[in-house]
């Protein structure tokens, strides 16, 4: 089932989401389920369960080829829940993102270069990566929901950031 997005200014994305203590239940599924529809139906690279109006720390992301990222390279299929980042490098970089829950906006964040990112799936199963470039950063944004932090909030030069379409006019992304 496709849920609402919510959109910057709901007090909800700047809560703290707290840990996921029973796997497996129909609950959990139900909720993985449904931001995995959500994501599919707004062609997202990553979606977090606050943006869903959930404060669970429960992250998804990946795709083979993304509309809203055409230069991006393909990001496995992951869901990860009450994940743990470590970066493996002092190296940061800067690039363009965007949020479903700021909707029509590209900003240019820092992130970390090289990383390392655990968690669990749906069913309880470890899950352990190194990440690298746009992989690295999809993950580090959308654990950021969990947190409370939209990626408005990492930037550090405001005259890199603006609407999607007058940004990359000839990119033909889809509106958010
Ligand atoms: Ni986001």
């Amino acid at each position: 089932m496709i849920r609402e997005i919510l959109r910057m200014g709901d007090p909800r994305l700047l809560e703290k989401s707290r840990p996921v203590e029973a796997f497996g239940t129909t609950e959990l599924r139900t909720l993985i389920g449904d931001m995995q529809d959500t994501m599919r139906a707004a062609n997202g690279a990553g979606l977090a369960a606050p943006q869903v109006g959930i404060g669970l720390r429960v992250v998804i992301f990946g795709f083979e080829a993304s509309p809203r990222y055409p230069q991006a390279e393909p990001v496995p299929f992951t869901i990860l829940v009450n994940p743990v980042v470590t970066p493996l490098a002092d190296e940061m970089e800067e690039g363009w993102e965007g949020c479903l829950s700021v909707p029509g906006l590209r900003g240019m964040v820092p992130r970390w270069v090289h990383l390392r990112y655990s968690g669990f799936d749906a069913e309880g199963e470890p899950i352990e990566r190194e990440a690298r470039g746009f992989h690295a950063r999809v993950v580090q944004h959308e654990c950021d929901h969990l947190d409370g932090i939209l990626y408005p909030m990492r930037m550090r030069d405001f005259s890199r950031f603006g609407f999607t379409d007058v940004l990359f006019p000839d990119a033909n992304i889809p509106e958010d």
